[in-house]
């Protein structure tokens, strides 16, 4: 595993695993799976509804806590409400803290959202805060009213969409550029590209495994998701090789500049 350094300073693995749309049946078994065989990152949300199941694979493991690094996200707008559902969250995954928080998107009331994520990390409770689906202006508006940088942004990032201009902004804002659908959902051709194919064939490995190591080695930290066991594995097994300028100047020019699902539509490219 590679580690990424937030701006305050904690470590977090460059690669996580993603658990949209896993229902909650099946979570802990595949959560649990997943840190057996080493992720010691998972991203769920309270939207997910498997909040309490990724929480039981955490405390069943054999792994201890303060190697694993748990991200959610709220679903709440303003103050109070969001809170409210932090100490909710918390209490459904059976956890005294989580790594990160992040805002899952903009809301009408984006400044009351973070304050709350904000006075949650200084109460100990989130040992990093961030956002999910912010531009380059909504998280400027934020920053500039912030106590506390936000230390993430997650947003839908792969090689048809890489968001060069919004990755410029975050590194030179010091905050960490996450990918979602790193695999384009499973509903983009990402993974049969012919350049991606092409690369794979070199290195031997297989086309989701070159696109992991293409954003790895943009300095963008990824979780994808799988419930397919050989696809969790090969998932982690990237860190055992790295592609050349070449081959990452070949990857960088298959970038489309737009999202493949649009949404929300204030991250489309016009909005910077
Ligand atoms: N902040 C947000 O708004 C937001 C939005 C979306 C997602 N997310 C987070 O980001 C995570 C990742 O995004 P995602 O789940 O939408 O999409 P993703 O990880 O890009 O793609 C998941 C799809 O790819 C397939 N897949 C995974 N590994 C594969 C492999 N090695 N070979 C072939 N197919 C493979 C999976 O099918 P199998 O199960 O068959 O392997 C699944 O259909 C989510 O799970 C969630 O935690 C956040």
């Amino acid at each position: 595993m590679e580690y990424f350094e937030l701006n305050n300073g904690v470590k977090v693995p460059a690669l996580g695993f993603g658990t949209y749309q896993m229902p909650s049946s099946i979570t802990e078994e595949n959560v649990s799976k997943a840190i057996e065989l080493g992720y010691r990152s998972i991203d769920t949300a309270q939207n997910y509804g498997n909040e309490a199941e990724v929480g039981q694979a955490v405390n069943n493991s054999d792994v201890p806590r303060d190697q694993l690094f748990i991200t959610s996200k709220t679903q709440t707008s303003g103050y109070r409400s969001t809170l409210r559902g932090i100490d909710e969250s918390l209490q459904s995954a059976k956890l005294d803290y989580l790594d990160l928080m992040i805002i899952h998107w903009p809301t009408i009331d984006n400044s009351g959202t973070y304050k709350a994520l904000e006075d949650a990390y200084k109460a100990g409770k989130l040992r990093a805060i961030g956002v999910s689906n912010f531009n380059s202006n909504k998280l400027q508006s934020l920053i500039n009213h912030a106590e506390v940088k936000p230390m993430v942004d997650q947003v839908e990032t792969h090689i048809y969409w890489q968001q060069k201009k919004l990755h410029k902004f975050l590194n030179e804002n010091n905050i960490l550029h996450e990918s979602w659908a790193p695999l384009g959902e499973g509903m983009s051709p990402v993974l049969s590209d012919p350049e991606i194919v092409k690369i794979a064939k070199k290195y031997q490995k297989s086309t989701a495994q070159v696109i992991l190591r293409f954003l790895t080695q943009q300095h963008i930290m990824v979780i994808p998701k799988s419930t397919n066991p050989a696809h969790i594995a090969e998932n982690l097994d990237v860190f055992d090789f790295k592609l050349t300028d070449d081959d990452l100047a070949t990857i960088s020019n298959l970038d489309q500049g737009h999202s493949d699902v649009n949404w929300p539509s204030s991250m489309g490219q016009e909005a910077y």
